[in-house]
């Protein structure tokens, strides 16, 4: 299956069993000129039977840390100086192998590297699958907080290879199919549908969904905003369990939880009726994700964490869904969301370690 995104230069990404094998022949087509290619991957990822890749040139394999580790000036200076030491000329391609965090990366290397060289991204993960590979964005973070040093650099193509998946941890599927869970509640899927969809089809609907809204929105000044939906308590979630435990939950398990009090909060503004809350319910449910907040957080520092979240500016934001389906409302009064908040988290009680 092959969704086209149209961006400058617009590019296809292409899902399914085995697609991974398409590299030497996306290079060929796209990069005629290219002698070289530098793969970027992890350690553990070459333990794996499908980490091998041919790019039909000249190739080397470059391993960064795995993980968020990965994501760091330091690194972009070290895979920079590997691709000058190999001579990687312009025409030359890099090749991302691995989850967001080495599509983040070496995007961003590629993006620098003498002022751009294109780059050919295979997501491993399905969150990089639906979400980072796709759009542009790459970047790195700094002390001062995630993701603060990036470009946009739109890629080659991306060849999200569903038989990869295999491997992939609970944990790390369940950090996708948060994402994946409010692409279909955006494009108004519903729970039967989800329930009946295999993996190539989860991918592919949220894929549909980037792309038209990357396509409206290449460097996120508007319409991209929607793909926030579950992200303004998501984060502050996500911010406050992982500075007490940095394993204790990851990015899309967050984002269930925020989708799951947003709707609750548009519900609470009289936008949506209780039908369109069970739905959301149903909908999380049928993906395996837990929809309560975790144990141990306070509605006083989650507010708190809320109101200074970059996006909320000086008042508090959440993309809802309404009648007029899903938009960003701005200037949602404090005391509204608190209270919304408040019930949320005593429902929570005793029941966020083990979901339902
Ligand atoms: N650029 C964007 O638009 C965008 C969007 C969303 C997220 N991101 C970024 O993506 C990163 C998170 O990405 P992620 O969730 O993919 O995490 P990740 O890249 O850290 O990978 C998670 C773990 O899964 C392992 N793994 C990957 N594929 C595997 C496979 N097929 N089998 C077994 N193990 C596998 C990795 O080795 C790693 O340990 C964050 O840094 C986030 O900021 C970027």
């Amino acid at each position: 299956m092959k969704i086209p995104v149209a961006t400058t230069p617009p590019y296809d990404v292409e899902v399914g069993p085995g697609v991974r094998g398409r590299v030497a022949a996306l290079v060929a087509a796209t990069r005629p000129m290219a002698r070289a290619a530098a793969v970027v991957t992890t350690a553990p990822l070459r333990h794996w039977p499908w980490s091998g890749v041919d790019t039909g040139l000249d190739q080397m394999v470059l391993e960064v840390p795995d993980g968020e580790r990965a994501k760091s000036l330091a690194e972009v200076e070290r895979l920079c100086e590997a691709f000058a030491e190999a001579g990687l000329s312009r025409d030359d391609v890099v090749v991302a192998l691995g989850g967001g965090a080495v599509t983040d990366l070496a995007g961003f290397a590629a993006a620098v590297y003498l002022r751009g060289v294109s780059v050919v991204h295979v997501p491993t993960t399905l969150l990089a699958m639906v979400d980072a590979s796709v759009g542009g964005k790459t970047g790195v973070n700094l002390r001062a907080g995630k993701n603060l040093v990036g470009a946009f650099h739109q890629p080659l193509g991306v060849l999200a290879d569903t038989e990869v998946l295999a491997t992939l941890p609970e944990r790390e599927r369940r950090s996708g199919l948060g994402e994946i869970a409010k692409c279909w509640l955006l494009e108004g899927r519903d729970s039967d549908a989800v329930i009946q969809a295999d993996d190539e089809t989860l991918i592919a609907v949220s894929l549909e969904l980037k792309a038209r809204l990357v396509a409206r929105d290449e460097h996120e000044l508007g319409a991209r905003a929607l793909l926030n939906y579950g992200h303004t308590l998501g984060h502050a979630v996500e911010r406050l369990v992982l500075e007490r435990d940095p394993d204790g939950l990851r990015h899309g398990e967050a984002v269930a939880v925020g989708i799951a009090f947003a709707v609750r909060v548009a519900a609470r503004l009289g936008r949506v009726g209780d039908a369109v809350v069970d739905e959301h319910d149903r909908i999380l449910a049928a993906l395996g994700l837990r929809r309560w907040l975790p144990p141990g957080l306070s509605v006083d520092e989650l507010m708190a964490y809320m109101a200074r979240d970059k996006k909320a500016r000086h008042d508090l934001r959440f993309v809802l869904p309404g009648p007029d389906g899903f938009e960003l409302v701005a200037g949602i009064d404090a005391d509204v969301v608190r209270a919304a908040l408040a019930t949320f988290a005593a429902e929570s009680l005793g029941r966020g370690a083990t979901g339902e």
